[in-house]
């Protein structure tokens, strides 16, 4: 079977604040998520189930919140011939770009930019923010990656963002992707994927809260 582990970075204070984008740093209690995580890889996704240590892949975003979540996390992760912990930074992961509303509140959009706020509450996936992207941006920038991430044999982790999780899971359960934008990807858990070959790939899901 295949394990694909999608995470969302730690709080950040773009998250803590309820703005938009950015490249903000965690909080506190981000920061004691990345700390859990990197245990939480340790024993889980760099173990299996005999207990034996096996390799695994560590993908992030470019953005520095996605990168400071994943800094604990221990070798070994697969080798590839350049470096022994693969971490793999990629902008096709980064979040959904705001563009002029970058760094905003929704309430600051509602109140200044109200009739773009109501196109957006019609077609969400459709709505792209000016200068920006839309849903359909995301889907159309995370297929190459969909392509390889379905290509290894290792366990993979994610470390990325709410909006693109949102597409990258419903892709990778079967769901409709109209319902992405409003699925719950929830902070500081990981979503384990597992693919069983035997069962025609389907999917099971567990998900791991680590707090705080
Ligand atoms: O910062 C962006 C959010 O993760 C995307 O959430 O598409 O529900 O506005 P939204």
């Amino acid at each position: 079977s295949h394990n694909i582990y999608i995470t969302r970075h730690g709080q950040s204070e773009y998250n803590a604040a309820g703005k938009l984008g950015g490249n903000p740093p965690l909080t506190e209690a981000g920061q004691e998520y990345a700390r859990r995580l990197a245990k939480f890889a340790e024993e889980n996704i760099c173990k299996d189930d005999r207990g034996e240590t096996r390799k695994a892949r560590l993908w992030t975003s470019s953005l520095q919140r996605t990168i400071l979540t994943a800094e604990h996390i221990q070798h070994p992760f697969v080798d590839d011939g350049w470096q022994q912990m693969s971490t793999r930074v990629y902008r096709n992961l980064d979040e959904i770009f705001a563009g002029e509303y970058e760094g905003l509140t929704y309430a600051e959009i509602e109140k200044l930019h109200g009739d773009e706020a109501s196109l957006r509450k019609m077609d969400k996936i459709g709505y792209r923010y000016p200068r920006g992207e839309s849903y359909f941006d995301i889907i159309a920038r995370l297929d190459p990656l969909v392509q390889e991430l379905e290509s290894y044999e290792e366990a993979v982790l994610v470390v990325s963002h709410q909006a693109v999780l949102r597409v990258l899971y419903s892709y990778l359960v079967g769901n409709d992707r109209e319902l992405a934008p409003k699925q719950e990807i929830p902070l500081h858990t990981v979503v384990k994927l597992s693919y069983d070959a035997y069962h025609d790939g389907a999917c099971t899901e567990t998900r791991f809260y680590l707090g705080p």
